[in-house]
C-alpha cells in the first residue's frame, strides 16, 4: 500500500474535519486541520487589536506579525487529541467560539496569510501520509494529492451541527446567529480572490446531509484503500 496525500475540503461545518480525524486514526496518518491554523491566526489579530470594530482586518500590521506568529499541533494527553498552539498556547477551546468564527474569513481572505499557511501546510505532507482538510487543500495546497474529497451539505444541515457543538461545550448561542455566519462565511469562502472554496474537478464528492457518520466512514475508508492500494 503506497503513502498518499488525502484532502478534505467543503463548506464549514461540513463534518469533514470529524471524518478526516477518523481516517487519519483508521489508517495510521496524520491530521491537520488546516482551519485551525487559519483560527488560531485569527485570535491572534483579535487579541493584538488588528481587527477593527467595523470588522476589517488591518492587514499591514498582521502582515508585519506574520513572522511572529507559531501554529503547532500537539497531543494532548489529558484530552487524548491533538490541540492546536498558538505561540507556545493551547488555544484550542477559544478558536472554536463564535467571535473567532465571525472573524476568520475576512483574516483567510488576506493573500499574504494564506501564502503563509499554504507553505507551512505543504511542509507538513512533504512525507505524504497525511490527512488534511479545509477549503483549498486539493485545489492549491495539494493539487497532485491523490485522494480529493469534496464534502456538500445544505446550510442548514452544517448551521444545526455547529449549534449543537457549542451548546455543547456550554456557549450561549441561538440557531439563527450560526446559520447566519455560516452563510456570510460560505460567501466570503466562495467569492475571495485568493484561492476561493471549490470543487477540484478531479474530486470525488460526498454529499452528507443524508449519510450518517458510520456510512461516511466506510466510504471514506473503502475509497482509500482503493486509491492506496492502486
Ligand atoms: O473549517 P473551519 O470552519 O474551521 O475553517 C475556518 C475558516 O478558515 C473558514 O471560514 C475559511 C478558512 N479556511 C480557508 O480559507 N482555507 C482552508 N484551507 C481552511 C479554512
Amino acid at each position: 500500500m503506497k503513502k498518499i496525500i488525502v484532502a478534505i475540503d467543503g463548506f464549514s461545518s461540513s463534518g469533514k474535519s470529524t471524518m478526516a480525524k477518523q481516517l487519519a486514526a483508521a489508517v495510521g496518518y496524520a491530521y491537520i486541520d488546516s482551519g485551525a491554523m487559519y483560527r488560531a491566526i485569527t485570535l491572534y489579530a483579535m487579541r493584538h487589536g488588528f481587527i477593527r470594530p467595523d470588522g476589517s482586518v488591518d492587514t499591514a500590521a498582521l502582515c508585519a506579525a506574520l513572522p511572529d506568529i507559531r501554529i503547532e499541533f500537539r497531543y494532548v494527553p489529558e484530552a487524548a487529541a491533538s490541540h492546536t498552539f498558538l505561540n507556545g498556547e493551547d488555544v484550542e477551546r477559544e478558536i472554536r467560539s463564535l467571535e473567532v468564527s465571525s472573524h476568520v474569513s475576512p483574516v483567510a481572505a488576506v493573500p499574504e496569510v494564506r501564502h503563509a499557511l499554504t507553505a507551512m501546510m505543504q511542509q507538513y505532507g512533504e512525507a505524504k501520509g497525511i490527512v488534511m482538510d479545509g477549503r483549498d487543500i486539493g485545489t492549491t495546497v495539494f493539487p497532485a494529492a491523490e485522494m480529493k474529497v469534496f464534502v456538500n451539505a445544505s446550510p442548514e444541515v452544517r448551521a444545526r451541527r455547529r449549534y449543537d457543538e457549542l451548546r455543547a461545550k456550554g456557549d450561549e448561542v441561538d440557531y439563527e446567529q450560526v446559520l447566519a455566519n455560516v452563510q456570510e462565511r460560505d460567501e466570503i469562502d466562495r467569492n475571495r480572490k485568493e484561492s476561493p472554496l471549490r470543487q477540484a474537478p478531479d474530486a470525488l464528492v460526498l454529499d452528507n446531509d443524508n449519510l450518517t457518520r458510520e456510512e461516511q466512514s466506510a466510504w471514506l475508508l473503502d475509497t482509500f484503500r482503493r486509491i492506496a492500494d492502486e
